[in-house]
């Protein structure tokens, strides 16, 4: 045992001064494996990178601002302000894709097809490069890839035009009238209006999913009931529930039995009115509607 013993000791007291190096090493190991294969790969993920982890689709409902009237000539005129301002936007909204410079190579471009447009040169602008072009171009958007802005305000937007003009050292041009006619009627950009509402996806399958709750149905009486009402009512409704439906939504028939023989033989039978309505008498239309009225009034008793 004192052998080997002291064999190990003599090792171990050799390798003592490489611990410390060792035990960095381990560590080091450690973060490279830390971000090689967790940090980075979801760093540079353009979907971690350049799109927002929420959900958009989930976004609140937000009633739209309203817009106020503009100057539309002083904003295709331009001011050194309106482009300090589309500058700092430009910034936060454009960069990552179009390049600090416009040259369409920010790195979120490179891997775009097609490329984000080169704002330098005058050539390859399908929208166009004049002033109401890109104002249009930032509120629909172009293309599969080219997002809409139309949630920066009319102003912002404008200022985006100028400073991405500044960007090409060409020349623009002048405005052309019944583009700058055609942007400011589309836009409602000098008489002011209001933004539209904005409703999520969920929000709206959710109330359209409430709104087409079947309204119940007709309640149709037993074939027990041998009576002149019930057999009438067993042979006009042929689906309660789409019956119910139907005249949830037509206006009028409890008007008149004319009103309702109407309403009835026009969407037959998809309506769930069956077709044998068609030989009814007047004294029959009048039976009918009085028992429907019966159901409705029952219905909305609380
Ligand atoms: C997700 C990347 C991306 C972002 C962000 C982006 N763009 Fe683009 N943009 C593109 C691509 C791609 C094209 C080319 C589309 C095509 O050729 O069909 C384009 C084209 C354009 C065009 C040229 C339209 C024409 O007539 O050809 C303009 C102007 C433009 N973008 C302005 C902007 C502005 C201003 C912003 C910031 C508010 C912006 N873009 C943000 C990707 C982007």
């Amino acid at each position: 045992m004192s052998e080997l013993g002291d064999l190990y000791h003599e090792n171990f007291r050799k390798l003592r001064p490489y611990f410390p190096v060792l035990a960095l090493c381990g560590v080091a190991t450690m973060v490279f494996v830390l971000f090689a294969f967790l940090v980075m790969p979801r760093a540079l993920d353009p979907r971690v990178l350049y799109f927002p982890p929420a959900d958009p689709l989930d976004a609140k409902p937000v009633a739209g601002k309203p817009i106020p009237p503009m100057d539309v000539a002083a904003m295709l005129a331009g001011s050194p302000e309106l482009v300090a301002a589309g500058k700092s936007e430009y910034a936060i909204q454009c960069q990552s894709c179009h390049g600090p410079e416009g040259k369409g190579n920010g790195p979120a471009g490179l891997a775009l097809n097609p490329r984000p447009r080169n704002f330098t040169v005058p050539d390859g602008w399908k929208t166009g490069y004049k002033i109401t072009d890109i104002y249009h171009t930032l509120s629909e958007g172009l293309g599969a890839v080219m997002p809409a802005f139309d949630v920066l305000s009319p102003e912002k937007r404008f200022a985006l035009a100028h400073y991405v003009q500044s960007l090409g050292g060409f020349n623009h041009g002048p405005e052309d009238a019944t583009a700058v006619a055609f942007l400011n009627q589309n836009y409602h950009l000098s008489e002011g209006g209001r933004e539209p509402n904005r409703v999520s996806v969920p929000f709206m399958m959710a109330y359209l999913a409430e709104r087409e709750q079947p309204a119940g149905a007709i309640p149709l009486p037993p074939e027990s009931d041998g009576s002149d009402e019930a057999r009438l009512l067993r042979r006009a409704v042929a689906d309660p529930a789409r019956v119910a439906r139907t005249l949830e939504r037509a206006a009028g028939w409890q008007v008149s039995s004319a009103s309702l023989a109407e309403i009835a033989l026009a969407g037959s039978p998809a309506n769930g009115v069956s077709a044998a309505v068609g030989t009814l008498s007047r004294t029959q239309w009048e039976q009918l509607r009085t028992s429907l009225l019966e159901h409705l009034s029952r219905k909305n008793q609380p």
